[in-house]
């Protein structure tokens, strides 16, 4: 089952981050990072060629309440993003009763390799599992993305399945690998 999510309101720290809503004030940090060739495009977007760009998922972001700017607490800096998007779980009959919501995350590239990530989700784990009362999470990655396994494996999810997912702004169908995490 679908969940409705709001983190306008909601504010989550890590050691080294603070999980906020997204503000109009995040977009020169968006487009720092969005704009970075092979960054989106492991997550199935397109790099952002424009400010304009950027301003537009600025506001999706904003309106549609269910991602979350990663804001390095020594800088101030916003370094990334984690959503809460439709799963497709919601559709398969063994997990259709369930609370679940999937995972979805990208880190500016100069970040890479710190654990910053893992520390990300841990904590949106929690907030799901013992907040929002989710039963369950699902996350993906497409194949050859080992970076993101990594990520998936050490933050304890379980494999279900291979699919495909169809990157409209490239064009490309990826094969997916497909993860599930039941509530502690
Ligand atoms: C996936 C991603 C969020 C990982 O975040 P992170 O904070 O760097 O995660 P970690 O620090 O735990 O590193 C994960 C793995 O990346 C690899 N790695 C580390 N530093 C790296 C670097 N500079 N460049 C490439 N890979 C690196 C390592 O294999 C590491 O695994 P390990 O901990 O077993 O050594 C980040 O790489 C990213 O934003 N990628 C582009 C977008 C994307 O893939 N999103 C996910 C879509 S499913």
């Amino acid at each position: 089952m679908d969940i409705q999510i709001d983190v306008t309101n909601i504010k989550i720290e890590t050691p080294r981050l603070l999980l906020r809503s997204w503000q109009e004030s995040d977009l020169n940090d968006l487009f720092a990072y969005a704009s970075v060739d092979g960054v989106g495009e492991m997550a199935g977007w397109k790099h952002h060629e424009s400010i304009t760009e950027t301003k537009n998922i600025l506001h999706s972001f904003i309106s549609d309440k269910n991602v979350f700017a990663l804001e390095l607490k020594a800088t101030k800096k916003v370094i990334g993003s984690l959503g809460l998007h439709y799963s497709w779980a919601n559709n398969e009959k063994d997990f259709a009763a369930l609370r679940i919501k999937e995972l979805g995350y990208v880190l500016s590239k100069a970040y890479w390799g710190q654990g910053l990530m893992p520390e990300a989700v841990n904590a949106v784990i929690d907030y799901c599992f013992n907040a929002l009362c989710l039963d369950a999470l699902t996350v993906g990655h497409f194949v050859g993305n080992a970076q993101s396994q990594r990520v998936i494996e050490k933050s304890g999810f379980m494999y279900v399945t291979q699919g495909t997912y169809h990157a409209k702004g490239l064009n490309k169908t990826f094969a997916e690998n497909k993860y599930i995490l039941f509530r502690r």
